[in-house]
């Protein structure tokens, strides 16, 4: 488990998502709801979708492909089809930026 950084504050529009790529690891979003941040894996769990195009609607964010959705604090699946837990990372907000704790 690492904490890595993930980008400035500034870098995620409230309300919004933003997709941090990784090089050949997996994607991160980095989503602002209400000025807490979440960070989830980018990848919908259905399929190949990334979450960061996604719309966030009351705490959960909505793929973009099928319309099912997960909850941001906790990754659980909340509308079908997606029926398997999102990864979500703890999120550490610093004077730089916004970190998570990614496992390698
Ligand atoms: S790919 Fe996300 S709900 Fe199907």
């Amino acid at each position: 488990m690492s904490m890595v950084f993930l980008c400035k504050v500034s870098d995620v529009p409230p309300g919004r998502a933003k997709r941090i790529a990784r090089g050949r690891k997996p994607a991160v979003a980095v989503f602002e709801v209400e000025g807490r941040f979440h960070a989830t894996a980018d990848q919908c769990t259905h399929g190949t979708a990334l979450l960061s195009r996604g719309q966030i609607v009351e705490g959960r964010i909505i793929c973009p492909l099928h319309a099912g959705s997960f909850d941001l604090v906790t990754g659980a699946p909340m509308d079908l089809p997606c029926d398997t837990p999102l990864a979500v990372y703890p999120v550490d907000v610093r004077e730089d930026g916004i970190y998570a704790e990614i496992p390698d």
